[in-house]
């Protein structure tokens, strides 16, 4: 197929971008670089330098006879979500639904969507499944659930196919060491504590240890961003027009903050200092996925099935590039 993936210089865009030309798609990228960066898309990948707020280059862009677009392009930050709503709003609802109107034109009628498990907010059952009720927490998960609302809406009207990716904690690096994570701030768990191995910073603050699980800090599900990333293949090859849908891609394992960090201990062979903070506004104390409906349904198996496996790579990623893609 021919694809348009927008938002494909980022974290879990660019290892899409590389499965899918592996798997033999014809694959043109469509990003601003305000996260993601050039460094990060394969050589002889048609690049386009531009935003999606522009609708004059995005229709352009677009004639070209797409089949498919996978849509990465957003804003992550939750707690910066909570701060500056309407930022979230403007790019992660107003420009998904700018795309979307131009695919309607142009007559593209697939479509994979980055969705979240921080859709479901504080879930009272675990592991979660897609059928339980969709109530976020912060605007990040606000504007992630408005666009499945949206997609949904849109399969029935005019017979978009569309597939929303529930992504429980994306991580990880590729296998061969070449593209990894890297944001600018950094925030998330596993960077952060490899940035201490590297002693690039001098602890990692542990948010929270009274919470209402086994050690009492939260419970994640990680999820290999190459296992993502086939996810994300399996799910073009199964839209059909006229069809939402939507999966969880997590493992079903749970691991702890402070499980992580003693995980890492052992990869790095660092001492890795922690501390105990306060803990973090917006933190459900335990995100688990019921990944059997992305299995049955599309015969998707995760590879990375225990932390140490992911840790590993993203190790190689952060120790071969501490300061990340080149600047
Ligand atoms: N954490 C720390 N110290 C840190 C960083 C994180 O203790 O320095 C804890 C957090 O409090 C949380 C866990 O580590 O309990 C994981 O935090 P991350 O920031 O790595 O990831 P999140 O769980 O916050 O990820 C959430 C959702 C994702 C969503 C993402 C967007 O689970 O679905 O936010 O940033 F995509």
């Amino acid at each position: 197929m021919n694809v348009l993936v927008t938002g494909g210089a980022g974290y879990v865009g660019s290892h899409c971008v590389r499965r899918l030309v592996q798997a033999g798609h014809s694959v043109t990228v469509y990003d601003n670089l305000c996260a993601g960066h050039r460094a990060a898309i394969p050589e002889g990948v048609q690049f386009i330098h531009a935003d999606l707020a522009d609708l004059d280059t995005l229709s352009k862009a677009l004639s070209q006879g797409f089949e498919a677009v996978m849509h990465f392009a957003a804003f992550l930050d939750v707690g910066e979500s909570v701060r500056e709503p309407l930022k979230y709003y403007k790019n992660n609802v107003a420009n998904t639904i700018g795309l979307l109107d131009v695919m309607r034109h142009c007559d593209i009628k697939r479509f994979v969507f980055s969705s979240t498990c921080a859709t479901y907010g504080e879930p009272k059952e675990f592991p979660i499944t897609e059928s339980m009720p969709q109530a976020p927490i912060n605007p990040y998960g606000h504007t992630k659930l408005a666009m499945e609302w949206a997609l949904a809406d849109c399969a029935k009207a005019w017979g978009l196919g569309a597939c929303a990716l529930r992504y429980f904690n994306a991580s990880g690096a590729a296998a061969d060491g070449s593209i990894g994570e890297d944001h600018d701030p950094e925030i998330h768990l596993i960077p952060v504590v490899l940035q201490v191995a590297l002693e690039q910073r001098p602890q990692v603050s542990i948010f929270g240890k009274d919470y209402p699980t086994p050690d009492g800090t939260c419970v994640r599900d990680y999820i290999h961003v190459e296992d993502l990333a086939e996810a994300h293949l399996l799910a073009l090859q199964n839209i059909h027009p006229g069809v939402f849908d939507a999966f969880n891609v997590g493992t079903g394992i749970g691991t702890s903050v402070r499980q992580l960090i003693e995980s890492a201990r052992e990869v790095t062979d660092r001492e890795i200092p922690a501390t105990d903070a306060p803990r973090r506004p917006g933190d459900p104390p335990t995100l688990l996925a019921d990944p059997t409906k992305i299995k049955s349904q599309l015969g998707w198996r995760p590879k990375y099935t225990d932390i140490g496996s992911i840790l590993e790579t993203a190790w190689q990623w952060h120790r071969t590039h501490p300061n990340g893609y080149p600047k």
